[in-house]
C-alpha cells in the first residue's frame, strides 16, 4: 500500500441536491465528477439513499458508465441498494447507516449490533467483487467487527473531530480517537479511509496519519466551489492534503 500518496474521493451528493431543488437537469453530477477528475481526485463518491434526496438511479447508471474513475457507492444495507450495486458493480460501496428524518449521515454504522444483519450483505457484495467498506466511529470495537464480517476497508467517521470547535481538548481526544482507530485497522490488516464534514480547516491533521489512505469529501467542496469554482477548490484540498501528507505520523513504509 502505497502510504506517502493520499487519495482523494470527491462525494457529488450536493451537486444533485442543487439540481433536484428545481427539478430540472442543472447543474449535472456527471459534469461535477468529469471535473473532479480533472481536479486531482482519486475517486468519486454517491450517495444512493433510499428517499432519493439527492443522487438518483439514472446517475448512478451514468457515473457507472461515463467516468473513468472508481466509483464508490455509499448505500444502506438493504435488499433494494444491495440489488442495485449488483447490477451496477461499481468499484466500492460503502455501508452506511440511513435514517430518513436525518440531514445527512449522523454517525457510524453499529457494524458490532448488527453483525448478524450485515454478514449477508458483506458476503454479496465481496462476493461480486466489490470492495466492500462500513463506515464506522473510529472505535476497536467497531473495526473488530468489521474484520469479522470480511470488509477489506474501514471509513473512519471525522464528523464529531469536525464539529469540535478549534483548539479544543475534546477536538484533540477525538482527532486522538482516529489516530489509535487507524493505527488499530491498519494493525489488523483493514484499508483504513475517513471522512465526514472534512474542510480546509480541519482536513491537515487526518491527512496527516499516515495509516489512512483515503479521504471522502462532498459537503464542504461544493459549498466552497459557489466561491472559488469547483476545480479551484478541489486543487486546492488535493494541495492541502498532499502538504499535510509530507509531515505524515507513524509511516512505516517510509
Ligand atoms: N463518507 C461517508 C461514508 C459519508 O456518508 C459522507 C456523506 O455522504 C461523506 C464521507 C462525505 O461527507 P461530507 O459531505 O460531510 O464531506
Amino acid at each position: 500500500m502505497n502510504r506517502s500518496y493520499l487519495r482523494l474521493g470527491v462525494n457529488i451528493d450536493h451537486v444533485a441536491t442543487i439540481r433536484n431543488a428545481r427539478g430540472g437537469l442543472h447543474p449535472d453530477p456527471l459534469r461535477a465528477a468529469k471535473l473532479a477528475e480533472k481536479s486531482g481526485a482519486d475517486g468519486i463518491t454517491a450517495h444512493l439513499r433510499e428517499d432519493r434526496r439527492h443522487i438518483g438511479d439514472q446517475d448512478i447508471e451514468q457515473l457507472r458508465n461515463e467516468i473513468d474513475l472508481p466509483l464508490n457507492l455509499e448505500m444502506a444495507a438493504t435488499e433494494e441498494m444491495l440489488e442495485i450495486a449488483l447490477q451496477h458493480i461499481p468499484h466500492a460501496a460503502c455501508l452506511v447507516p440511513e435514517k430518513r428524518e436525518e440531514r445527512t449521515t449522523e454517525g457510524g454504522l453499529d457494524a458490532a449490533g448488527n453483525f448478524d444483519q450485515l454478514g449477508p450483505f458483506a458476503d454479496q457484495l465481496g462476493a461480486a467483487g466489490i470492495r466492500l467498506s462500513l463506515f464506522i466511529e473510529p472505535d476497536p470495537v467497531q473495526i473488530d467487527a468489521a474484520k469479522a464480517l470480511g470488509a477489506p476497508v474501514v471509513e473512519l467517521h471525522t464528523g464529531t473531530y469536525c464539529n469540535m470547535p478549534e483548539g479544543s481538548t475534546e477536538r484533540d481526544e477525538t482527532l486522538n480517537e482516529i489516530i489509535e482507530a487507524a493505527a488499530y485497522a491498519d494493525q489488523l490488516g483493514l484499508e483504513c479511509h475517513a471522512g465526514h464534514g472534512l474542510g480546509f480547516d480541519t482536513v491537515g491533521p487526518i491527512a496527516e496519519i499516515a495509516s489512512i489512505v483515503e479521504l471522502n469529501i462532498g459537503h464542504f467542496l461544493i459549498g466552497e466551489a459557489i466561491f472559488g469554482g469547483l476545480e479551484s477548490t478541489i486543487t486546492r484540498m488535493r494541495a492541502l492534503m498532499d502538504n499535510a501528507r509530507s509531515n505524515a505520523v507513524g509511516d512505516r513504509s517510509a
